[in-house]
């Protein structure tokens, strides 16, 4: 019964809507650590039925569809329902989040508690090899960028309760064509990361399934059907996702969905600790010691990360549409492409609180040679900018992208 329990909020947490207090710290008695293989599993049952195709880019190898959804990739193939079910999750998300916020203080949907916006370099590396000299990876260049690191439950806790962890960088001065569905930002390049190397719930199917029978009937029902159609796989994943880390500085994070990387790669992103400092775990968990533990490394060392890209090799074992798939290490080992540099800050202040609460995250904002491909992408490129113009609408603020200084440089979008 406890374990039931236990499963009921790691899955509520996972997707962002666990309402319920603090998990009864019930281990899963599955082997932590994934490994480096690539993991394959029974296939879900998505509709066979896809949306039709009717032009072709042939330089992005880009299909132009009629539908909302835009163009897609020759990588991608779209489900016919998942306009609707895309749909369905904004207008279930909305209606959770006018519910669990006053208007004025409207937090994100998901990943709610901001547990450090940080002031970073960007800094892509000279020796690339030419096939990957692509997009903001094309030239050595330093960028400045803003990095929030987040908890992704959907109800801001305590750090004691196990989780996984967000990583949102925001590249700042890039210059280049755009991505151009539901990218409203003029100079921007997001990569957003989790502390896990997959999405258990990887299709929209999943995605949907979970936000629909959570919210609408209960995370039980959810769990039942996940039960039912076999997918014991999703339970074991999320209960090995949720984890008391040293300090979110410490740990690897990855983008789990996959990206074009110019016209004919597809990658998944990954960033590596590099830094000289590791936090250790205190003896007792405080409920800010994840930020706390920032603190102290940051009071007078920087962090860094290797920002690494992993290259496509099989489209059959390393699926697009589905991100609850790892993708093989062995197979496609990880390639450093840039460096990721926090110097010492201040960071607990008013100001970077609101910055955090003000900024927009979005796979859509990225250069064309980086756009989103996959399911749980193309849902995320809908759902992220819907919900965040609705919370900066709640709380009566304007969406902003931020310039190119890294301290308040800020301005409002046309
Ligand atoms: C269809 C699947 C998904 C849905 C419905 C979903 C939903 C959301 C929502 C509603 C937000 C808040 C957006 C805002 O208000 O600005 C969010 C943020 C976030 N999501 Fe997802 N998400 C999905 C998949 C993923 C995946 C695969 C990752 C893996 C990297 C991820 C990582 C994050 C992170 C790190 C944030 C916080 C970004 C920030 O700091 O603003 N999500 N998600």
């Amino acid at each position: 019964m406890k374990k039931n329990r236990g499963m009921v909020l790691l899955v509520l947490a996972l997707v962002g809507f666990a309402c319920a207090d603090v998990i009864t710290g019930k281990e899963a008695d599955f082997r932590s650590g994934h490994g480096t293989e690539g993991k394959q599993r029974g296939m879900l049952k998505v509709v066979d039925e896809f949306v039709q195709i009717n032009k072709s880019d042939e330089r992005y190898n880009v299909k132009i569809t009629n539908g909302k959804l835009g163009d897609i990739t020759k990588f991608e193939n779209v489900p016919a329902d998942e306009e609707q079910m895309i749909k369905d999750m904004e207008s279930i998300l909305q209606e959770k989040m006018s519910k669990d916020y006053p208007k004025g203080q409207t937090k994100r949907g998901a990943h709610p508690k901001n547990m450090a916006c940080l002031q970073a370099e960007f800094i892509v590396e000279p020796n690339i090899p030419v096939e990957l000299k692509v997009g903001i990876f094309e030239l050595p260049q330093t960028y400045p960028a803003w990095i929030r690191i987040s908890s992704a439950s959907g109800k801001v806790q305590s750090d004691k309760v196990k989780d996984l962890r967000g990583f949102a960088i925001k590249i700042m001065g890039v210059q280049g064509e755009r991505y151009k569905t539901q990218n409203e930002e003029k100079e921007t390049q997001d990569f957003i990361l989790i502390s896990y190397p997959i999405m258990p719930l990887g299709t929209v199917k999943l995605f949907h399934d979970a936000v629909y029978y959570s919210i609408k009937w209960s995370p039980l029902v959810f769990l039942s059907r996940l039960v039912i159609s076999g997918n014991f796989y999703v339970i074991n994943e999320l209960l090995k996702a949720n984890q008391n880390q040293t300090s979110p500085l410490d740990i690897r994070y990855w983008s789990t969905t996959p990206y074009l990387y110019g016209t004919n790669l597809v990658v998944k992103y990954a960033i590596v600790p590099t830094s000289n400092m590791k936090s250790v775990l205190p003896s007792n968990l405080t409920d800010h010691y994840l930020t706390e533990n920032m603190e102290k490394h940051l009071a007078s060392n920087e962090a860094s990360f290797d920002f690494m890209i992993q290259v496509q090799k099989d489209p059959d074992r390393m699926p697009v549409e589905d991100a609850g798939v790892e993708w093989s290490e062995k197979e496609s080992p990880f390639i450093k492409v840039a460096a990721l540099r926090i110097p010492p800050q201040i960071f607990r202040t008013r100001e970077r609180e609101e910055l955090a609460e003000d900024l927009s995250f979005s796979p859509a904002h990225a250069l064309i040679e980086h756009r989103p491909i996959g399911g749980i992408n193309r849902a995320r490129v809908e759902l992220y900018r819907y919900l965040s113009e609705f919370r900066h609408k709640q709380n009566n603020k304007p969406l902003i992208e931020p310039g190119k200084q890294t301290d308040g440089g800020r301005h409002e979008q046309q």
